[in-house]
C-alpha cells in the first residue's frame, strides 16, 4: 500500500514539475515577443523594433571580402581601436560577430600565446574562414565559437572582455545576446559596442546599421551594466565601454 501510495506521489510531482516548466516556458516566451515590436520592414531592416530602434539586415557572406578590403585600416583606424580596448597578455576576449575575424586576428596578438579569443559567429561560412585562421602561426589562441542567434555560448564568468564591432544593431535578439555576454563577463569585465556613429551625418554608412550613443546607452541600462566611457578618437565609429560591477 505505502508503494503504491509513494508512486503516486512522485507522478503527482513530476506533473507538477513539467507544468510548472511549461508555465515558466510560456512565460519567459511571452516576455520575449513583449519586448519586441512589428513594423512594415524598411529597405535595410527585417521590420523588428527594439526600443524604438529598428533592427538591420544582418551581413551576410557576400560580404566577407569588404570586411578584409585595404581601405578599412585608413578608414576605422583600427590600430587606434585595439588601443582603446587596454587589451593584457593573458586575457580571456570574446569577438561576438566575429565575422572573417579581422579584428580577432588584432586582440590575438595583443592577448599572446596565454590569451585567448573567442570568436563567435553564427554563419558558418564565417566560422569556417575562422577555423582556418585559427590553425595559422601565432593565431593559435583564437577558439572559433558557433553561437546562437540569442545566446554566444560562452560560459558563465569566463571572458575578462566581449566586444561587439559593428554588429549590435543586426542582432536579431539584441537583449538575450546581450544578457548573455553580461553572464559571460567576470566581475568588473567591459563590454564594449563599437558602431557607426548614427549622429554624424558625414558618416557614409545607411541609417540602420549606425547607431547613435544614446540608444546604445539606452539599450545597455536593462543589463547588470554600468557605462564607464565613451571613446570618439576614431574616424567613423565610437567606441562605448560599459563594466560588469
Ligand atoms: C558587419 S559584420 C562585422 C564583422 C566583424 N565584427 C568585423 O568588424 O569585421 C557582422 C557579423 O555579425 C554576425 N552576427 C550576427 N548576429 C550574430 C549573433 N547573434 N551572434 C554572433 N554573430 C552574429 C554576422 O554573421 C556577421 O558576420
Amino acid at each position: 500500500m505505502r508503494s503504491v501510495l509513494a508512486i503516486v506521489c512522485s507522478v503527482r510531482s513530476t506533473l507538477l514539475a513539467l507544468l510548472l516548466g511549461f508555465g515558466l516556458a510560456t512565460t519567459i516566451h511571452a516576455q520575449s515577443a513583449e519586448r519586441y515590436q512589428s513594423a512594415p520592414p524598411s529597405a535595410d531592416g527585417i521590420g523588428k523594433v527594439y526600443q524604438g530602434r529598428e533592427i538591420a539586415q544582418m551581413m551576410g557572406f557576400d560580404g566577407a571580402a569588404w570586411l578584409e578590403r585595404t581601405e578599412r585600416q585608413k578608414e576605422e583606424r583600427a590600430d587606434l581601436l585595439i588601443a582603446e580596448l587596454e587589451l593584457k597578455p593573458g586575457m580571456a576576449v570574446a569577438d561576438v560577430g566575429a565575422g572573417t575575424g579581422y579584428y580577432s586576428r588584432r586582440m590575438a596578438l595583443e592577448v599572446g600565446p596565454k590569451g585567448l579569443v573567442y570568436a563567435i559567429e553564427v554563419q558558418p561560412q564565417m566560422l569556417r574562414v575562422l577555423e582556418t585562421t585559427a590553425k595559422r602561426p601565432g593565431y593559435g589562441n583564437i577558439v572559433p565559437v558557433l553561437g546562437a542567434d540569442d545566446d554566444v555560448k560562452l560560459p558563465e564568468a569566463s571572458i575578462d572582455l566581449a566586444v561587439m564591432v559593428d554588429v549590435y544593431h543586426e542582432l536579431a535578439y539584441p537583449h538575450e545576446v546581450l544578457a548573455s555576454i553580461v553572464r559571460a563577463l567576470r566581475p568588473g569585465g567591459r563590454m564594449v559596442f563599437v558602431e557607426y556613429r548614427g549622429e554624424d551625418f558625414r558618416v557614409p554608412i545607411k541609417p540602420l546599421h549606425k547607431m547613435t550613443e544614446q540608444q546604445v546607452r539606452l539599450e545597455a541600462a536593462d543589463q547588470a551594466l554600468v557605462w564607464e566611457r565613451t571613446a570618439r578618437t576614431l574616424p567613423w565609429q565610437h567606441v562605448v565601454v560599459f563594466r560588469r560591477p
